[in-house]
């Protein structure tokens, strides 16, 4: 594996699933990642990415570097050209480069803006890093999208599921604040790329970019969608066209156990953090179906799979 972005980075995503659960069970431990350095570098706040990947990188023997770019490092200029007289004190030229002198592998998080949609889809800071720091890069959740979560997500349904084709709905959650697309657009990207049965249900208004989305089902009836299902992954976006913003919905889409009764008794699945009966009812997130921690835990063997990967790529 050359770098790790996006399901497009997987030869054969079905299998890299097995990869993940082969090495969970039989090979926790390595060494292959002796005498090599990983940088995180993150331009947003994490708990799981950020533990799980340290973590991933410690079982395979690598060394660690983090970077908080917003409190431990000098603010960077994006734009090509520019005369340097405003705050900005170095160029992403010369900041990926060095960083890419001192790791074998640079992981990035850096989320959209929710302003300018046109930049935060063409991945402006990861393309960047890829283009001046020379060594393998992995996401760590872009403007666009976070496969490491996705591979994790998918692992743990693998583990779980009783049918070999499984009913599995996306649906909206309410949410407060602006929240990106990320999640979704890669939880799409990637259940549709393993061939699941895939629903996605939302408020109007809330349909994500179809690149993502397309060969799945979009269901505006929540209750509708949730018929049947086997897994009910909940997430809350912004809105995609009318870019960022949260729009009025007048409907009740919080998800609980009364809603629930129409799936065939659905495994519920969050990426975390999630806002308590704002999102999801306390229920649903400490009851018996609730898949929210085995996810949360598949983050290490995810990243640490995906980075044997791209380690053995390198040697
Ligand atoms: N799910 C996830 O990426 O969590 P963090 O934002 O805490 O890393």
């Amino acid at each position: 594996m050359k770098q790790f972005i996006s399901v497009k980075d997987v030869e054969n995503p079905k299998q890299l699933l097995e990869d993940v659960i082969n090495l969970k069970n039989n090979e926790k431990f390595s060494t292959i990642g002796n005498n090599k350095t990983i940088g995180l570098i993150f331009f947003n706040s994490s708990l799981r990415t950020r533990m799980s990947t340290q973590k991933a990188a410690q079982n395979l023997g690598m060394q660690v570097m983090m970077i908080n770019v917003s409190s431990d490092s000098w603010k960077l200029e994006f734009q090509d050209g520019s005369v340097m007289s405003g705050d900005s004190v170095e160029h992403i030229k010369e900041a990926a480069a060095v960083m890419g002198l001192y790791c074998d592998i640079l992981a990035i998080r850096s989320f959209p803006s929710l302003v300018n949609k046109q930049e935060d889809y063409s991945e402006e800071i990861l393309n960047k890093f890829i283009k001046y720091c020379k060594v393998p890069v992995v996401s760590l959740e872009s403007a666009t999208l976070h496969p490491l979560q996705s591979l994790a997500d998918m692992v743990t349904i693998k583990e779980h599921q009783k049918q070999s084709k499984p009913k599995i709905v996306l649906t909206w959650a309410p949410h407060v604040k602006p929240i990106p697309q990320v999640v979704a657009n890669s939880f799409a990207q990637w259940a549709l790329a393993c061939e699941h049965d895939l629903t996605i249900t939302h408020p109007e208004g809330y349909e994500l970019s179809e690149e993502f989305t397309n060969g799945a089902t979009i269901e505006y009836d929540q209750q509708k969608a949730l018929a049947e299902a086997d897994f009910v992954y909940v997430k809350n976006w912004s809105s995609f066209t009318d870019y960022g913003k949260v729009l009025d919905v007048k409907d009740d889409w919080l998800l609980n156990e009364e809603k629930m009764k129409e799936t065939n008794s659905a495994k519920i699945m969050h990426c975390l953090p999630v806002r308590r009966n704002l999102e999801l009812s306390d229920e649903l997130i400490d009851g018996e179906n609730s898949l929210i921690l085995a996810q949360a835990e598949n983050r290490v063997f995810a990243t640490q799979t995906v980075l044997k990967k791209i380690i053995e790529n390198i040697m």
